[in-house]
């Protein structure tokens, strides 16, 4: 059984306590490896660290094009490991092998390469002032970065936190979830042997409730950057503000995605379908309430759940499988519970509703579509994160806008219509981090994410980023020196 350490100062080592837990592959139930589990202790160690190298040694003298260097040099070093990262993803959380050879693994390196990119490119201001003085500004690294990660998409959403961070000159403790706790790790072997100095990234397995919260409440972490839940989220901001620590929250969504009648039917329907069931549903963005025209909503949900039907899934590493398993027991059990929500509020179950034993003993789930559903129902209001859709009827551009923002959340939201003007039009009236318009789920290195209302504040990608990764500096130089003959000394 292959072992996995922590990964602290540029060494491999146990945890503090010699207490380890199992990763689970979710297609097959074989533990995919035994982890060392981190807590308090670990956190501590690897702070300490990365604030020495954060502070001296190599990555603190290094010149902006040395970084950017090699941080390409690192990205290079990803893009000739994309078949093994991707297939040590796809073991640990059961996306599908095109979703992460294909699509997650090949963005997070673009993410590194975009960042590569913005180091040389830091720059503060000068002010305009008087003769009599200088003020400019300069921007700094904020220090030592805590990222807090989820199970969803274990590499790309840590890329996009530890690409800015490093591009600015900080180091980073990472804090995957208990889920994926493998793939970070590889992630982090290779960025070393890329040639990254010892400290400046450092990864700490264990549980949330004791590495993550010790992470994020630790006096010496200077920012803390975590995508998951929302409940979560509220936990995080709680330990945060016992030191001010500046956080950074990409949280849950409910994302509303609207067809109207004038739109590309095909095109709606297969968009809405990635929109949903890409990554088994399991993503913050995922357009999970559909709504669509009265005008020709049978029709749409009647093609819309035969497609679904079609979709296959399977294992998750056999390149045609469309939908692999959910993460984890506790997901599915999540999905099933509110399912049986969903009927018991009346909404109807077209398709699915069901796991799907078919594909052997992992913890897999059936392509669903709910029609008639009401936007004040349960299953239309709290995330299920998972392959469950919600299709909903409105009448009008005005009912469509009115429904879509009736929501706690505003992380993604989308729309299909072949009016330029309508596009642009309901575009501006989405309360959302991101609009798509005949698109759906599609990131992009330069394009800031992240979410309104409760969906979390700070916008992660794009050179927006920088800023959460960076902070100001002025400084006044007095060029008067007679400035103070006034005080009489
Ligand atoms: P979670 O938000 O509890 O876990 C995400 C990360 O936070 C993990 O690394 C976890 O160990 C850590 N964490 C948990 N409690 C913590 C604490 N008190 N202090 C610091 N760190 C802590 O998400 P979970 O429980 O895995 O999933 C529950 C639901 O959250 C899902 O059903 C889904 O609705 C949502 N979720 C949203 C994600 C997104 O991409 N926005 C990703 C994962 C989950
Ligand atoms: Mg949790």
């Amino acid at each position: 059984m292959k072992k996995y350490p922590l990964f602290i100062d540029g060494k491999w080592v146990d945890s503090v306590s010699g207490k380890t837990f199992e990763s689970i592959n979710p297609a097959t139930l074989e533990v995919n490896g035994v982890i060392a589990e981190g807590d308090a202790a670990d956190i501590d160690l690897a702070v300490k660290a990365a604030r020495k190298a954060f502070e001296l040694g190599p990555w603190a003298s290094m010149t902006p094009s040395e970084r950017a260097r090699l941080l390409y040099r690192a990205a290079q070093k990803l893009w000739e490991n994309v078949d093994y990262l991707a297939e040590v993803e796809s073991n640990d959380n059961g996306l599908t092998i095109s979703e992460t050879k294909l699509i997650a693994i090949p963005a997070a390196i673009e993410v590194l390469e975009f960042y590569a990119g913005m180091v040389t490119k830091i720059q503060g201001d000068t002010l305009s002032s008087p003769a009599d003085r200088f003020n400019y500004t300069l921007r700094e690294p904020v220090g030592v970065v805590g990222a807090i990660v989820p199970w969803n998409f274990p590499i790309m959403l840590t890329m996009w936190k530890l690409a800015p961070a490093l591009a600015a000159g900080n180091t980073i403790v990472i804090k995957p979830a208990e889920q994926t706790p493998i793939s970070v790790l590889e992630l982090a072997r290779l960025l070393q042997e890329a040639g990254i100095p010892d400290g400046v990234i450092n990864v700490v397995n264990g549980y949330g409730h004791t590495a993550g919260a010790a992470l994020a409440s630790h006096p010496d972490v200077d920012k803390i950057a975590f995508t998951g839940s929302t409940a979560t989220g509220r936990l995080i901001m709680q330990a945060a503000s016992k030191h001010l620590k500046p956080i950074s929250l990409e949280l849950g969504g409910k994302s509303p995605n609207i067809v109207f009648d004038d739109a590309d039917l095909d095109a709606a329907i297969r968009g809405s379908l990635f929109g949903i069931y890409f990554a088994q549903g399991q993503v913050c963005a995922a357009g999970s309430r559909l709504f669509v025209q009265d005008t020709i909503y049978d029709r749409f949900v009647d093609e819309f759940a035969r497609k679904a039907q079609s979709i296959r899934v399977g294992h998750p590493l056999d390149p045609a499988t469309q939908m692999g398993p959910q993460v984890s027991e506790e997901q599915l059990q999540t999905i099933e519970r509110y399912v049986e929500i969903g009927k018991q509020e009346g909404a109807e179950l077209i398709t699915g509703g069901k796991r799907n034993e078919q594909c052997g003993s992992g913890f897999y789930y059936t392509p669903t579509v709910f029609a008639n559903v009401d936007n004040h129902m349960k299953i239309a209001k709290e995330e299920i994160f998972g392959p469950v859709v919600s299709i909903i009827r409105f009448k009008d551009e005005e009912d469509a806008v009115r429904k879509a923002n009736d929501t706690i959340y505003g992380l993604a939201s989308g729309l299909w219509t072949t009016n330029l003007a309508r596009a642009h039009r309901v575009a501006r009236k989405l309360k959302a981090g991101t609009v798509y318009v005949n698109t759906f789920s599609m990131l992009d290195s330069a394009a800031p994410f992240g979410g309104v209302k409760q969906s979390g504040f700070g916008r992660e990608l794009g050179i927006e980023a920088m800023n959460m990764y960076t902070q100001t500096k002025h400084v006044w130089v007095n060029l008067n020196e007679s400035a103070f003959d006034w005080y009489g000394v």
